[in-house]
């Protein structure tokens, strides 16, 4: 994976640049007990080929979480297993774009969906955002100049931006690609974290009203390790995406991990767990929101993520990043610089820096780190 890094890890480093749960957010004794209670019940048939778009088990228990989540009802018919959003985006490309075929995406945009985009040979054009998300009107008119197939944006706690897309933008958008007939990826990596009482209207509970594509995970409110996540869509996107040959053939992907993450759902302990990470991670957002405000406060400018993973930072003096990061490196402290989420390397003035992997001790240290390498530069 493409993130900042060290020569060797040491002990000490402080890289903000990794984007993923930290160490002591792993329970590893939750995922024990997880596997304990299947294994107590599994029978042979459990090990088998799983059914193409995942056990009727664990899609009846992700729907009853999905709608306490959404205060909506989601039926278990509208879910797909996936392992995860990285398989969700490379699937959906797969089944409804062509090489040659254009995606639209937000300016900016998860660094790590340009190289799926490119696998599959698809043409990537960026679109304005504000603080309210993409901007309708310029993708609208990116639409019918482009004629895209595809849109992908990433609506809540956008990475790298933190900005989530407001209700109102989110049902233009869902009503435009039902006009225009491109397929709309929404991946949804961080819609459960969450760190304030407002929010916007799920969009996988707008499948039915256009063409919506819903991609959820558990690498964020569980570990990335277990490769489980999830497609939510109409019966009628769904019926695409089960003649996949591959999946046809093989059965379900991360059947044996979802069948261990469904005992987390049913027993309740999978939204206790996604409770605890919301408190640390609330004390990791203002620990580090507090910091940048105590060493950096005159040198960049930003908004405090009320969601999500990440810090999306502005250098007052629209300095270029590329020697500070390289000299952050050299003193054990990363973090990534923002031409990485353009998709035609603009944002050279800003960074991205990620709370989630750090404990709040270990956030004011970074940044206390990084603070004489910006200012001097
Ligand atoms: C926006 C976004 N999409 C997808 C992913 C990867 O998700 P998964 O682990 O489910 O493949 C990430 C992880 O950082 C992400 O930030």
């Amino acid at each position: 994976m493409a993130i900042a890094t060290f020569d060797k890890s040491k002990p000490g480093d402080i890289n903000f640049g990794i984007g993923q749960p930290a160490p002591d957010l792993m329970p590893v004794d939750l995922f024990s007990d997880f596997a304990t209670s299947f294994f107590s019940k599994a029978t042979p048939e459990d090990f088998n080929y799983g059914a193409v778009g995942g056990d009727p088990g664990f899609l009846s228990a992700l729907s009853k979480f999905l709608s306490t989540s959404y205060e909506a009802a989601v039926s278990p018919q509208s879910l797909f297993l996936t392992a995860g959003n990285s398989h969700g985006i490379d699937l959906v490309c797969e089944r409804f774009t062509k090489p040659g075929d254009t995606i639209l995406v937000e300016e900016a945009s998860y660094f790590l969906a340009f190289p799926i985009f490119k696998d599959r040979q698809l043409n990537v054009i960026s679109v304005p955002t504000d603080v309210n998300g993409v901007i309708v009107d310029q993708l609208e008119a990116a639409v019918k100049k482009h004629d895209p197939t595809a849109v992908y944006v990433i609506p809540d706690f956008n990475n790298p931006t933190g900005v989530s897309l407001s209700t109102c933008r989110r049902l233009e958008l869902v009503n435009l690609s039902k006009l225009h007939d491109f397929v709309l990826i929404s991946d949804d990596a961080y819609q459960m974290l969450s760190y304030t009482d407002a929010s916007n209207q799920a969009m996988g509970a707008l499948v039915d009203a256009g063409n919506v594509i819903s991609l959820g995970t558990f690498s964020k409110i569980l570990a990335p390790g277990f490769r489980v996540g999830w497609i939510q869509s109409s019966e009628r996107l769904l019926e695409k995406i089960r003649e996949t040959g591959w999946l046809n053939s093989g059965g379900s992907v991360s059947h044996f991990g979802s069948q261990i993450v469904r005992y987390g759902l049913e027993s309740g302990k999978q939204e206790k767990h996604l409770q605890y990470l919301l408190s640390c991670y609330r004390g990791r957002v203002t620990a580090m929101h507090d910091a940048l405000l105590h060493h950096l406060g005159n040198e960049l400018t930003w908004e405090k993520p009320l969601g999500g993973y990440f810090f999306w930072l502005a250098l007052n003096s629209k300095k270029d990043v590329g020697i500070m990061r390289e000299e952050s490196l050299s003193s054990r402290t990363g973090f990534q610089p923002g031409s990485l989420f353009s998709s035609d390397a603009d944002l050279n003035h800003y960074m991205r820096l990620s709370f989630s992997h750090y404990t709040e001790d270990q956030i004011w240290e970074g940044v206390s780190r990084l603070a004489p390498i910006i200012k001097s530069n």
